[in-house]
């Protein structure tokens, strides 16, 4: 049953508490399809390209990932497989994902199989050089654990979706979307082979 999961850890969250709804509520959840296998990716976000890549990876594996956005704080323990991504703003990953990758960089050296960063790039096409930025001198370094199948993938900006200060920052630029989702599929088929 797709809900296992989420009933699981929505159960666990709220232990202690009386109420298992109005404490967790959360505006988008991805119900998996059935698997054995209890693979989480966990992403941040600002605007939503980290959180659609995230759902593509999982479509890649056949839809088996557990996807929570950071803030939900998801149980690790539960999980045997985890894959981390975020975007960037000002050349780091949210302040969130850092504090979580910190808090449980233990339990996850043990779990995590994979990294994603999605970024604008100016638009130029991604490569070499951001995986070692991003990935290898960033988001690897929190769990210690490199060398794991990793992609940056080209993101996208929608205006509309940013607070007034940062929208006036980039007043002059126009929106774009440069995330393909044949390649975050791809990337999730990837990730499956080099697990399982
Ligand atoms: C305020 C701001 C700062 C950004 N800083 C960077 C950056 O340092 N490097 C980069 O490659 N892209 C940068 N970007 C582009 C974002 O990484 C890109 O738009 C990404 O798709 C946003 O992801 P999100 O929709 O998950 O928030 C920035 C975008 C904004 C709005």
């Amino acid at each position: 049953m797709p809900m296992q999961r989420r009933t699981f850890l929505r159960t666990t969250l709220t232990l202690g508490g009386l109420s298992l709804v109005s404490q967790d509520l959360f505006a988008l959840k991805y119900y998996p399809q059935p698997s054995n296998k209890k693979i989480a990716i966990i992403y941040s976000t600002w605007c939503g390209s980290s959180r659609d890549a995230a759902v593509w990876i999982s479509e890649g594996m056949g839809g088996i990932a557990d996807v929570f956005d950071v803030r939900e704080e998801p149980t690790i323990e539960y999980f045997d497989h985890i894959i981390i991504g975020g975007s960037i703003r000002y050349g780091q990953v949210s302040k969130e994902l850092c504090s979580f990758l910190e808090n449980h960089k233990e339990e996850l050296r043990k779990k995590v199989r994979g990294y994603f960063i999605v970024c604008g790039n100016m638009r130029k096409p991604v490569g070499t050089e951001e995986k070692v930025k991003y990935i290898d001198k960033h988001l690897a370094t929190f769990c210690g654990v490199e060398n794991l199948p990793s992609r940056v993938f080209n993101g996208r900006v929608t205006k509309r979706l940013l607070d007034n200060e940062t929208r006036a920052l980039i007043e002059r630029f126009e929106d774009y979307d440069d995330l393909r989702r044949s390649l975050c599929l791809d990337y999730g088929a990837e990730l499956l082979k080099a697990m399982f």
